[in-house]
């Protein structure tokens, strides 16, 4: 199994648990993280989520030999699930990134609501160079959290940034050495656990609430293109070259 599903103590622990892939992320892995969030939803017991990987990587995002091998297909599919997963949960999410969090390994942390990086966390949106376009309704909310122009720099160029500029730009809450990062993500998971859990439930709600039919929107929307992008010979070209080791060759597309 590579996503491990840990309830202890009220807080469901959603871990990445493929180290030699750098936790990238298979359809199996989001049918599984799809599952966890909706089960925490309803399941009592639970009272907080918290995602993380190890305390040197969260995830590489999709695993692009997946993708290439077996594409998404419609608004059923287990990424799609798992991003209409965390993006409604009713409860708490807590992240705990350390190390790189590509693609979707960033624009998950968008729908969290307390995310917490490691010192050597490094986050890429390589959407643009892998043919791609945004998921996750990054479209719309990086831009809201961080403004227009800095938002291009990180889904038009892709440049990676660290964990100091994800604090500047609000996507995380606090820098931790890496061997804190999960021992502190956990000790906030469990400050919310002793809430009031209808307390926190209507809280988030009232927070989320504006923002929950755009998003859904714009998730449908991008869901569409980025369907359309991945059959692309550009992606193809993107993802061969990644699987091969060398640089992709986009001249004889126009
Ligand atoms: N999909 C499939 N396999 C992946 C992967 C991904 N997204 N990311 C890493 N891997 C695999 C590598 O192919 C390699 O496999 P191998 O050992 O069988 O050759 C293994 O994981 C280790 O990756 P490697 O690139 O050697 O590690 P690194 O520490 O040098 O670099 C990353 C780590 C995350 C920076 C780099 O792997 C990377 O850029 N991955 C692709 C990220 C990406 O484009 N994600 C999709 C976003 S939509």
């Amino acid at each position: 199994m590579t996503i491990r599903t840990e309830v202890r103590d009220g807080i469901c622990e959603l871990v990445f648990d493929r180290a030699e892939k750098k936790n990238a992320i298979t359809a199996a892995m989001y049918a599984a993280l799809a599952e966890g969030l909706e089960r925490s939803a309803t399941d009592g017991a639970v009272r907080a989520v918290l995602i993380r990987g190890s305390d040197s990587v969260f995830t590489a995002g999709n695993d692009l030999e997946d993708f290439l091998n077996n594409p998404p297909h419609g608004d059923d599919s287990p990424v799609f699930r798992f991003l209409v997963a965390i993006s409604t949960c009713p409860k708490p999410i807590v992240a705990a990134v350390a190390g790189p969090a590509v693609g979707v390994g960033t624009t998950m942390l968008l729908h969290c609501d307390l995310v917490y990086a490691a010192e050597n966390a490094r986050r890429s949106l390589p959407f643009a160079q892998l043919g791609l376009c945004p998921e996750a309704a990054s479209s719309l909310l990086l831009p809201a959290l961080a403004g227009h122009q800095r938002a291009a720099e990180k889904l038009l160029l892709g440049e990676p940034f660290d964990a100091a500029e994800a604090k500047a730009i609000g996507l995380v809450n606090r820098v931790l050495p890496a061997v804190e990062l999960i021992g502190y993500a956990r000790a906030q998971a469990a400050k919310l656990v002793q809430l009031p859990a209808s307390s926190v439930r209507t809280t988030k709600r009232l927070m989320k609430g504006d923002r929950l039919e755009p998003v859904a929107a714009r998730m449908r929307e991008e869901g569409a293109a980025f369907r359309a992008m991945l059959a692309s010979p550009e992606a193809r070209e993107a993802f061969s070259a990644f699987l091969q080791k060398r640089k992709p060759d986009f001249s004889k597309f126009e």
